[in-house]
């Protein structure tokens, strides 16, 4: 790793980790991630942005003796979480003189995780400033993205937003700027998905404050940064707008083949009416595939079979992320099969009480569908279209 010139006095000196696989025991990273970190040096101060995942601090420390730093002045935490705070006790140790400035929530955070002595911090309020001499900071306090006490700090002179996880992907690039958009597109819409989706109404409030600022430069806390940030933010305008697509999402899990004719026969009928269909085989899917399909769907349809007289624990899994994930979705249905007494539509309708979702009717067979649910599952197929149209 290396530290890396961004402009004049602002240099990233962050960690990249190619490696990584698995983000809070949960998050599949199939392009790695990295931990981004920023020293912007003013004419009297230096300040750090961020920190990186503890099991990088070594990476940091280099990348700060690389560039010669002595002295840092402030630590800027935006965020407590700790791929990006972990490293704050390292560099106070690193350099004893040096401050913590973040806001009340973050502070009162930052010493629940980690142990940090009250007289190490410099506490700020929403649109504070403070100067490194020829560059003026200003701290913009964004709660739930994705975490209450999240801030991004505006670097007046330079026009850059730092962003914090904020507009951010989980990729490992030894490129520092963005040149594929489209690679980062799918990858920030993923992130999106598996963590800002959520907080959807914070994040257009956040969008519509920020349009008093002129932003040339988005130096996100993952990721690459965007030196033309245009493109990332009229993607979240419009993962975060009310707008859905003619699409079903359909999550599925079939033990003995049933549910899987059911999940054929039905995408076949969808195709036929021209609604694009996104089938998950739930054993084998990468929940984040899934999560970035719930971005904007108009429809999620769950396939479900019954194990110990239950729905599959793979389906209620699903059913479980997406009503954690709290997607745009405006219809829901379920489609599934059972051998004996079991309550499927019930347990699953059950686990989705965040969705303000239309429920239509399921298609629930006795063992191998038969000609009776084919017409079912052809109907549900045609009432998604017509419903589709009329959204
Ligand atoms: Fe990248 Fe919410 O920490």
């Amino acid at each position: 790793m290396a530290a890396r010139k961004i402009k004049e006095g602002i240099y990233s000196v962050g960690a990249i980790d190619f490696d990584r696989r698995l983000f809070d025991e949960l998050i599949p990273l199939p392009d790695g991630t990295s931990y981004n970190s920023y020293i912007i040096k003013g004419a009297e101060k230096t300040a750090l942005v961020d920190t990186v995942d503890p099991a990088k601090k070594e990476t940091l420390k280099r990348n700060l003796s690389e560039l010669g730093i002595k002295k840092i002045d402030y630590i800027i935490c935006h965020h407590a979480e700790q791929d990006h705070s972990g490293s704050i006790p390292d560099v106070l140790d690193w350099f004893p003189g040096s401050k913590v400035v973040t806001n009340a929530k973050c502070k009162s955070m930052l010493q629940d995780l980690l142990i940090i002595p009250d007289e190490k911090f410099i506490v700020i309020s929403d649109k504070e400033k403070l100067s490194l001499g020829d560059k003026t900071l200003e701290f913009i306090i964004a709660p739930w993205v994705h975490w209450p006490e999240t801030m991004f700090t505006y670097v007046h002179e330079d026009k850059i937003l730092l962003s914090c996880d904020f507009l951010g992907s989980h990729t490992a690039s030894s490129e520092l700027f963005v040149k594929n958009e489209a690679e980062v597109y799918r990858a920030a819409k993923r992130y999106y998905a598996e963590i800002m989706m959520p907080f959807r109404t914070s994040i257009k409030n956040h969008l519509k404050m920020l349009e008093q600022y002129d932003i040339g430069m988005v130096c996100p806390s993952h990721g690459q940064v965007y030196q033309s940030p245009k493109f990332i933010i009229d993607a979240y305008k419009d993962w975060t707008g009310d707008a859905t697509k003619n699409e079903v999402v359909l999550p599925y899990v079939s033990m003995h083949g049933s549910v899987e004719r059911m999940v054929e026969y039905f995408t076949g009928e969808l195709i036929k009416l021209g609604v694009e269909v996104k089938p998950f085989n739930l054993p084998k899917t990468d929940v984040g595939e899934l999560a970035m399909s719930l971005v904007d769907a108009s429809t999620i349809v769950i396939g479900a079979s019954a194990v110990l007289a239950q729905a599959h624990p793979q389906a209620v899994y699903a059913a479980y992320l997406a009503n954690a994930l709290r997607p745009k979705t405006k219809f829901v249905s379920m489609i599934g099969s059972f051998g004996w007494g079991a309550k499927l539509v019930e347990t699953i309708t059950g686990l989705l009480p965040n969705l303000k979702a239309e429920v239509i009717e399921p298609v629930i067979a006795k063992g191998h569908p038969k000609d009776g649910d084919f017409a079912k599952l052809k109907d549900l197929a045609a009432v998604i279209a017509q419903k589709h149209k009329a959204a």
